[in-house]
């Protein structure tokens, strides 16, 4: 088993020294780095190794031209600070897994895929799983284009910076038309699995999610002669917008964040003429969130006229709910079950994944392995060894169940 020297060579890899987590942004050096590490891998293995017109990168055994393939494989790009196992805990244990089916002598009867897609956090760009949106055909090479860093840089520059070809990106049907079944591992993102006592479980569904950016307008002025009458301050709106957000989700039992912020002109001494918050929403239910959206939405309304504030509220981003591909997942089910010291609980989860966006293009499942703190997209994010192992182990059998016979 290789897990341990593979996770030992990719963990200081895009770490910041500062805060221990991650910078692992899309198309920056350490996410080169990372790509040059995932071809590395494939290439020692004797893989096939090529990078997709979207940059999504793959490594097969055997011909994915035959047809009804198995892929696995997640990301390897972080948040801004996360933790070392949101994505890497997925690739690292599919080669890991591929090392144990080759210990076992398993003959595989289907091609086998490992993927590492580009772009799953959006940290940069503010869009998520942009790799598998764009080769499902979920996000336009139009909207692609448009997409831009908070220094003004493009998709397209930062892409062609790194090398890649951004007129080559777009739709990838003939590609997702090959693969039989994507699974893919990750690490959970909540406490489920450490409260029942088991080392892995099977994905049932992801929660709808979506990406709104407010942007509450007011006017710049001095912080020391303006009298508090005569401010229109943005910031007052967007302050008390938050503590809407937090009361809707808690009304309608959802969640509602407010992470990210950008202020104008950011200076001390200065009221803001702008304040642009961008809010993460989820909810277990489609209408569920468009409740809370709906009253977050009113409340901010409301709060910017209170203080002669202009509003703009723009919807990034959304992913329907994602219920996983039953058969498939029965058919985890049966491959764990038979394992008698592996109980496999099924669980769904607030976070997205590009198993999520494959889903309704090809047949998907998610394997989760045992977060202790369930604290995730931080560096804290953590899961043992021995449960790392018994990730591996899992995906192993599930590859074999799905791929040998
Ligand atoms: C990705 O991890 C997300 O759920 O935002
Ligand atoms: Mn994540
Ligand atoms: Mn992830």
């Amino acid at each position: 088993m290789t897990f341990h020297s593979m996770w030992a060579e990719l963990l200081p890899v895009g770490r910041s020294s500062a805060s221990g987590g991650y910078r692992r942004f899309a198309w920056t050096g350490a996410d080169l780095d990372c790509r040059a590490w995932f071809r590395q891998q494939a290439e020692a293995r004797g893989l096939t190794y090529e990078a997709d017109r979207n940059g999504n990168q793959w490594a097969w055994l055997g011909d994915p031209a035959r047809g009804d393939a198995v892929v696995t494989g997640s990301h390897l790009d972080s948040v801004p600070d996360g933790g070392a196992f949101d994505g890497p805990l997925g690739v690292v244990s599919s080669f890991a897994a591929l090392d144990e089916l080759r210990g076992r002598g398993a003959e595989l009867t289907r091609p086998l895929g490992i993927v590492n897609f580009g772009d799953e956090e959006g940290a940069r760009f503010g869009l998520a799983c942009v790799g598998s949106r764009l080769t499902a055909g979920q996000l336009t090479v139009e909207d692609a284009h448009r997409l831009t860093d908070g220094d003004g840089t493009t998709l397209p520059r930062a892409m062609e910076a790194a090398g890649y070809d951004p007129d080559a990106i777009g739709p990838d049907p003939e590609r997702l038309a090959r693969i039989g079944a994507f699974v893919e591992l990750h690490v959970e993102q909540g406490r489920a699995l450490d409260l029942s006592g088991d080392r892995v479980g099977i994905a049932s569904a992801i929660w709808p999610h979506g990406r709104w950016r407010f942007d509450f307008r007011g006017e710049a002025n001095h912080a020391g002669t303006t009298r508090l009458a005569d401010r229109r301050d943005p910031m007052l709106s967007y302050a008390e917008t938050v503590l809407a957000a937090r009361r809707e989700a808690e009304l309608a039992g959802a969640v509602a964040t407010f992470g990210k912020i950008a202020v104008e002109p950011n200076g001390v001494n200065a009221i803001p003429s702008l304040v642009r918050g961008w809010l993460d929403s989820r909810a277990p239910e489609q209408h569920t969130l468009d409740t809370v959206i709906g009253g977050i939405e009113k409340a901010a309304r409301a709060y910017a006229q209170e203080h002669g504030v202009d509003l703009a509220v723009v919807r990034e981003s959304f992913t329907p709910v994602v219920e996983f591909d039953h058969a498939l997942r029965d058919e985890l089910a049966r491959i764990l079950g038979t394992d008698a010291d592996l109980k496999v609980p099924v669980l769904g989860t607030g976070a997205g994944h590009d198993a999520g966006i494959l889903s309704g293009s090809i047949p998907t499942a998610m394997l989760f392995v045992r977060n202790p703190t369930g604290v995730s997209h931080s560096p804290a994010e953590s899961a043992t060894e021995d449960d790392c192992v018994a990730g591996v182990l899992a995906l192993a059998d599930v590859l074999e169940g799905l791929a040998c016979t």
